[in-house]
Parts: structure tokens; sequence; C-alpha cells
């Protein structure tokens, strides 16, 4: 899709229009790379895991990218900040388009920063970025979570679909060995409307051992969230591993009946892990060919 038709789609209108990033994690999986470098810099081929979340972000509509960066983490915030020196340099060269992608995130779409200063978890990252959010629903990507599905239908934009239908909080679910749901926030649930891709959250657990895991259904990194998210997390106590954990305060929700489970469509890379990095650089290569 050309970029032109890519931003044209964005209009005030919209029902979900901030996106928000939660990147102040320390990315130890990845160490020693990430001792100087965010992890969401990262590049799979040519472009930093955060740079494809921005750009699925604006197939769903988005426009406004709200980041939770923390210490050392500088890099990002240059990255969605335009470069005279460079540019100047490469202008009228074959390597000018090599910037085409990123100038156009730049010159569409507004960044704005704040920094989680004690790393207390995913559900504090998310209330940390309350200040940029204020009162209206939004998105959340971890860009760890590298997602790819066709041009059209990418899956945020799939969820913002959902979440136009049934006006509430709805967290991405795809099914995971068993032996892995330790690694994961896993979900229980009824199916919606007799589509079996839309589930009503009963209950949620952080990372439950398979015995104690109540299904195989993994939430992966996307979200969208009701601002009263805000009042719950300020509520959490910390859990697992004594962060503030996103699936707690969005259990409170779901015994009100208001989180939905979405089986995307797509692909979904963990580049969190090695093995999910290598994956994903495999896959966009062949796609690349
Ligand atoms: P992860 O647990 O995958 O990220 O958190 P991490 O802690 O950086 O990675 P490892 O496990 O040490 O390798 C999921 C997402 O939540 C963000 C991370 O940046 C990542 O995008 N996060 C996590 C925060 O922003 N703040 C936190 O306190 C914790």
């Amino acid at each position: 899709m050309s970029s032109i038709s890519k931003y044209s789609k964005i209009n005030s209108l919209k029902s979900v229009k901030k996106c928000l990033f939660p990147a102040a994690g320390y990315g130890t999986r990845f160490l020693p790379a990430t001792k100087a470098m965010p992890k969401e810099m990262l590049p799979v081929l040519t472009k930093p895991l955060i740079q494809y979340g921005v750009e699925e972000a604006v197939s769903a509509g988005i426009d406004t990218m709200a980041i939770v960066t923390g210490r050392g983490k500088r890099a990002i915030e240059d990255h969605f900040d335009v470069s005279y020196e460079l540019e100047h340099q490469i202008k009228g060269t074959s390597k000018e388009s090599y910037l085409t992608e990123i100038r156009n995130l730049i010159d569409n779409c507004t960044f704005s920063y704040t920094r989680q200063v004690e790393m207390k978890g995913l559900g504090h990252a998310i209330l940390t970025g309350k200040t940029l959010i204020g009162d209206e629903p939004f998105a959340v990507i971890l860009a760890d979570d590298l997602c790819d599905n066709n041009d059209e239908d990418p899956v945020l934009k799939q969820m913002v679909e959902v979440y136009e239908k049934y006006r509430c909080c709805v967290v991405a679910i795809e099914e995971v060995p068993k032996e892995e749901t330790n690694k994961y926030g896993v979900i229980d649930g009824k199916i919606v409307d007799g589509n079996e891709s839309v589930l009503r959250v009963s209950n949620m657990v952080e990372k439950p051992d398979p015995k104690d895991a109540p299904t195989n259904l993994a939430i992966i990194g996307r979200y969208i969230l009701t601002p009263d998210i805000f009042d719950v997390i300020e509520n959490t106590k910390p859990g697992k591993g004594g962060e503030i954990q996103i699936t707690d305060a969005l259990l409170e929700l779901a015994q009100q009946g208001k989180v939905i489970a979405y089986k995307f469509q797509g692909k979904r890379f963990d580049c969190g892990s090695i093995e999910g990095f290598v994956e994903a650089t495999n896959y966009f290569h062949d796609k690349a060919k």
C-alpha cells in the first residue's frame, strides 16, 4: 500500500486515535545487545522493531504515538526525528529512498514520550502513559511482539474493528503449546455471537504453570484498552514477579464482562526471545525476496 493511501485513512472521527508503546523494559534476554541500546531498536532486516509497531498503528488509522521510555532509550526518540545532516548527505543519491518510510511516519504522526522511572511491570508502564493518553480508548503495542498479516488487514486494525463492535477492552490471543503457558497471560472465556474468534473473558491468569492454566489461549502484545483501566491499575497490587501486571488489572474488568479476547488473523513473532527474533528475520527476508 502506498504511504499516501495509508495516511489518508487517518481522520479525527476514528474511535481509537492513540497508541501506547510501553518500551521501558530492560530487555535482559537480549544482553549484551541491549546493554546500551533499547530492545525496541533491534532491527529485523533494516527496520527497528518499534517502527514495525508504529506502521501497524498507522494502518489501524492511528496517528498519535505515546511512548513510555526509560533510561538508555534515547535512540527511540532520535529515530522518530529528522536527521538533517544525514538527509542532506544522501539527498539526490540512490540511498535517499531508504529513509522514505521513516520520513513519512515523522511527517504524518505525532510522537510524545514519558519516562517510567522505576520498572515496576507492564501494568505500571501503562499507568505511566496515562498522562499522554487522557480519557479515551487507546491501543497498546508491545513492539517486541512483531505481528504480520496482509497489508489490508493488519492485526491492530482487526482489533479496532472488534472494539468498535463491543466497545470494551480487547486483548489479542493465540493458542500456544500448553507447556509454554508460564510465559504468558492466559485467558478463559466463552465464544460470543457464534464467532469462534471472539470470546468474552471470564478468567485471566499471569504466567500460570501448565498444570494450573485454564486454557492454552495466551495474550500477546496487542491490546485496546478503555480509560477506566487506569483507575483499576492504580489499585492493583504487585503480582507475579513482584510487578504490577496488566493481566491482574484486566481480570477486574473481565469479572464485570468488560474484556473481549480476539483470535487474530496473522503471524506473531516473540522478538524478545532469540528464537522468535531469528524466525522473524527469516520470515521478513523471505517475504522481501
Ligand atoms: P518484557 O518482560 O517482555 O520486557 O515486557 P523486558 O522486561 O524488557 O524483557 P526481558 O524479559 O528482560 O528480556 C513486555 C513489554 O513491557 C515493557 C517492555 O519494554 C516490553 O515492551 N515494560 C515492561 C515496560 O515498559 N516497563 C516495565 O516495567 C516492564
